[in-house]
């Protein structure tokens, strides 16, 4: 286990988000990627070397768990820019698709050239082990998808080859597991509520309650349905709705009725979230609002979200809190909250830091391989001191 550095990886929908080695490192990918049939045009040295790997991943990925083998992908924010660009289809498994892969082993990538030092290095190959934590839907946990997804990531070595890629071109990275965990999402969430970095119960109060997690993200919602310190399976719920598809709407509507064209979803985030002059925008010089565009969608995506509590509910109705986590959540949370007022007046809770919901996963996930981690070397280490001892 010398030098096998922890990845702490959640594949989102909407983004990758990773955490790594001693939480120096973090990483936030759009989960976007795009076949390259040829090489990409070639850029300018100078521009190679200024500009941030992370909008410039362009890779080859060599790996026998891949249904298409040696392809060439722009991921991420590179990717957003192409026009054939695939992001996960709701309906689909994580734990089958290639993407999810791509995705996961671009960051372990991103984050071991980062950190080449860490590892052993010959010429432009790096030779990384990692200890991963990761999850999947309980859906797909359910189905016992998370057992071949786990073999076939242990079971080969991953390269990733970095070809147009600022800073990064000629390197390329072989990826080694030496374990791999992967925890069902909503499992991990209420981890992430009740216990701290070492595992310690630091929320005394929530550990035996019943609880709902509502996690709301950019194309998916799940609820997971936490009784006696346990998720049960068979209660939990996911449903194809996220926050994204809203996001896209309220741009449209900017669109045809004010001519401003906005980047992207992240930009519509940015003005409903921003802390002043918030659902505003300047429209030929003019601050202009854009407050009904946006309550009236948002309103009735909250609605949505409010029925699935109102029913899951109904169906756990000794549930005592539920918890709303995930992007969707933060940017939802007046009008749930609002709603709930006006309504049922359930005892919901949202996270302050829309960073904390959005990292959730993430965190829980670092804080059970870590936790993994430091058990097995501290075992490795026990057994090397008898070793020692009996040959004395
Ligand atoms: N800083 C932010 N503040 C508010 N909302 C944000 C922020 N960043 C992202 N979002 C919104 O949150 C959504 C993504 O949420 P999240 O990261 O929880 O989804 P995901 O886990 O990737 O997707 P899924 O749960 O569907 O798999 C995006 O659609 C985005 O609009
Ligand atoms: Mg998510």
């Amino acid at each position: 286990m010398t030098n096998s550095r922890i990845a702490a990886i959640d594949v989102g929908n909407d983004s990758l988000k990773g955490i790594f080695g001693k939480m120096d490192g973090e990483v936030n990918i759009p989960n976007v990627i795009a076949r390259d049939i040829e090489d990409r045009p070639i850029i300018g040295i100078e521009e190679l070397d200024t500009q941030d790997p992370l909008d410039g991943i362009h890779i080859r990925v060599h790996s026998p768990t891949l249904k298409d083998n040696n392809a060439i992908y722009r991921v991420g924010n590179l990717a957003t820019k192409s026009n054939n660009s695939t992001e996960l289809d709701p309906g689909s498994s994580k734990s089958e698709e290639d993407q999810t892969l791509v995705m996961l082993f671009a960051s372990i990538a991103l984050d071991a050239a980062r950190n080449d030092s860490n590892f052993k290095k010959n010429n432009n190959v790096i030779e990384a082990n990692y200890t991963l934590g990761t999850g999947l839907p309980l859906r797909e946990v359910k189905e016992g998808k998370d057992v071949g997804y786990r073999s076939r990531l242990l079971g080969s070595v991953h390269q990733v080859e970095f070809l147009v890629t600022p800073r990064y071109q000629g390197i390329k990275v072989n990826i080694k597991f030496d374990e791999v965990k992967v925890y069902p999402e909503g499992f991990a969430a209420f981890i992430n509520l009740v216990m701290d970095n070492n595992l310690n119960i630091i929320n005394k109060d929530l550990i035996d309650k019943r609880i709902l997690i509502q996690d709301i993200g950019g194309l998916s919602t799940d609820i997971a349905v936490i009784k006696d310190r346990k998720v049960d399976d068979d209660k939990a719920q996911g449903f194809n709705l996220g926050v994204s598809e809203s996001l896209e709407w309220i741009r449209e509507e900017i669109r045809s009725r004010h001519g401003i064209e906005l980047d992207s979803r992240r930009d519509v985030v940015e003005i409903i979230t921003k802390k002043n002059d918030r659902n505003h925008i300047m429209v030929k010089g003019s601050r202009t609002s854009v407050h009904d565009i946006v309550d009236r969608i948002m309103l009735e995506l909250a609605k949505k979200q409010y029925r699935h509590l109102r029913n899951m509910w109904q169906k756990n109705s000794q549930t005592e809190i539920c918890y709303f986590i995930g992007g969707g959540s933060s940017v939802l949370k007046e009008y749930i909250k609002t709603l709930n007022n006006n309504l049922d007046g359930y005892n919901i809770d949202f996270f302050e830091d829309e960073k904390e919901s959005i990292w959730m996963m993430a965190n829980a996930y670092y804080k059970l391989i870590a936790d993994f981690s430091r058990k097995t070397q501290k075992q490795q280490t026990q057994k090397e001191e008898q070793k020692l001892a009996k040959t004395k």
